[in-house]
């Protein structure tokens, strides 16, 4: 019997990658295990975005060294699989087959040369592809949620980032093919969907028939689907249309991820991020404008190269009039083949760390606030896992956000609910049941069976 084990780090889009991975390994005769002992072959999906990545998997392949000797193959993909290429049979020999996932639409092909015995295998070449990984047999490992990637890669070049060099070209997938996957997902009981890109709203349908905001309402207009979630959001591209199409359909989430990454105009231009804190803010007065309360959440970089404490005031004094219902703050860190690695990183470990822990604890205290309109409203909620060790079952708001509720009987994972908010925090709600739940599909039941024997996700 051909047995894999795979573990997964990095973005939602590597998360997702995986998925389609696993199901392209399904369909090729192997089988999932979840304990790498059992594996034949194991994967490793890794991520570069930050903290010296490289290192970290470097590190844990020499974990793999042990079990070289019991006759299981190596696989290294993702990002760090395409960044650092041969080395990784240099200082892993042990690794069979290196691909970054511009590659994986070779995958069957790449398996079969592993399986004949190949020993230095490697998917490198294909950054400037114009193909997507599209594939039928995507495994649905999430038990509520659909992903769909709509657009790969990535063409801005931001100076901190290693993903145009890790996943190359942008290209969108045709909207014909993103809505026959979205209707093949909702066939299998799933009412949620995600629409996956590095910059989602870069989107750019090579048949020219929909625009991103048009092709949102028609996977929100698909029969059963009650939840259309869309993540990265990129403001260079974000148009009004996108906030109008929010306004009027229902199943698209009041939701939008639009990461500023700093409220200073210097650093966002030293970033290359081909927008000004004004053009910003102009982004959000359309979302603040609109009909629906739609919640704001954003990434952020503190002490990028020639940060002053005044760039830095203009980050805070920014979080201030968005009011985000929650940020990722991340330290810059330097990474191999952008240009910002030339630039001296100027700015002491000490400075960065406390930068963001004033970014972390103003942008609490907003939360803080800022969660109080939701007091006493109801809710539709979804539920996505059991019992907490308070009784409580948590579930999540349209708007992404965590609610934990008691209620009578345990409701199965996918099940809405109409939640009445007692209780906020900085970054959760807490509430009642005000409704009976509405149950998944027996679809969905079954796929959730299907899924539970096996894991994607460490
Ligand atoms: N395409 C998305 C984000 C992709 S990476 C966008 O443009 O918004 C996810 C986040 O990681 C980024 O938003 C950024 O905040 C952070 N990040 C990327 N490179 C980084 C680096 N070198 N150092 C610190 N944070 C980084
Ligand atoms: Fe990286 Fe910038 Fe592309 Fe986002 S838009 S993936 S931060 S290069
Ligand atoms: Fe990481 Fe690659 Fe995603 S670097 S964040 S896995 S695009």
């Amino acid at each position: 019997m051909k047995t894999f084990y795979i573990e997964t780090f990095g973005c939602q889009m590597n998360a997702h990658d995986s998925e389609k991975v696993v199901g392209t390994l399904v369909h090729e005769g192997y089988t999932q295990v979840v304990d790498e002992a059992e594996a034949g072959l194991i994967l490793y999906n890794t991520c570069s975005i930050r903290d010296k990545a490289e290192q970290k998997v470097f590190h844990r392949l020499n974990e793999y060294k042990r079990m070289q000797g019991e006759g299981k193959k190596f696989a290294v993909i993702g990002c760090v699989a395409q960044q650092e290429g041969q080395k990784i049979f240099e200082r892993a020999p042990y690794v069979s087959l290196v691909a970054g996932s511009a590659s994986y639409r070779n995958l069957p092909d790449m398996l079969a040369r592993l399986e004949a015995g190949e020993t230095r295998i490697t998917g490198l070449d294909d950054r400037e592809t114009e193909e997507t990984f599209d594939t039928d047999f995507t495994s649905r490992s999430n038990p509520h949620r659909g992903y769909i990637t709509i657009i790969e890669g990535c063409d801005k070049f931001c100076a901190y980032c290693v993903v145009p060099y890790t996943r190359g070209k942008e290209r969108s997938r045709t909207s014909a093919s993103v809505l026959a996957e979205a209707q093949r997902i909702a066939g299998l009981g799933y009412t949620e969907i995600q629409l996956l890109g590095q910059n989602v709203n870069s989107y750019r349908d090579p048949s020219g028939k929909r625009s991103f905001a048009e092709l949102m309402v028609a996977v929100g207009e698909i029969n059963g689907i009650e939840r259309v979630r869309f993540t990265t959001s990129h403001p260079r591209d974000f148009t009004k249309d996108i906030v109008d199409a929010i306004d009027a359909t229902p199943t698209l989430c009041n939701h939008v991820h639009l990461p500023v990454q700093s409220g200073s105009t210097n650093v966002l231009r030293a970033m290359q991020r081909e927008y000004t804190r004004e053009w910003y803010l102009e982004r959000i007065a359309w979302t603040h404008a609109a009909k629906r309360d739609i919640s704001l959440t954003s990434d952020i970089i503190v002490g990028f190269p020639g940060e002053t404490d005044q760039d830095f005031e203009d980050t805070i004094t920014l979080l201030e009039a968005v009011k985000y219902d929650s940020i990722f703050g991340f330290k810059y860190s330097p990474r191999p083949n952008t240009p910002a690695i030339h630039m001296h990183d100027s700015i002491s470990e000490e400075v960065k760390a406390e930068r963001l822990a004033i970014l972390n604890t103003r942008q609490r205290e907003i939360q803080r606030e800022h969660y109080a309109r939701h007091l006493n409203q109801v809710d539709r909620v979804m539920v996505e896992g059991g019992r907490n060790s308070r009784g409580q079952v948590l579930g999540r708001s349209m708007q992404n956000k965590t609610v934990n509720f008691t209620c009578e009987t345990t409701p199965t994972v996918g099940s809405y609910v109409d939640v009445k908010i007692t209780q906020v925090f900085p970054s959760s709600l807490v509430g009642e049941a005000v409704s009976e739940a509405i149950a998944p599909s027996a679809a969905l039941l079954a796929q959730q069976a299907l899924n539970a024997r096996v894991v994607v996700l460490s």
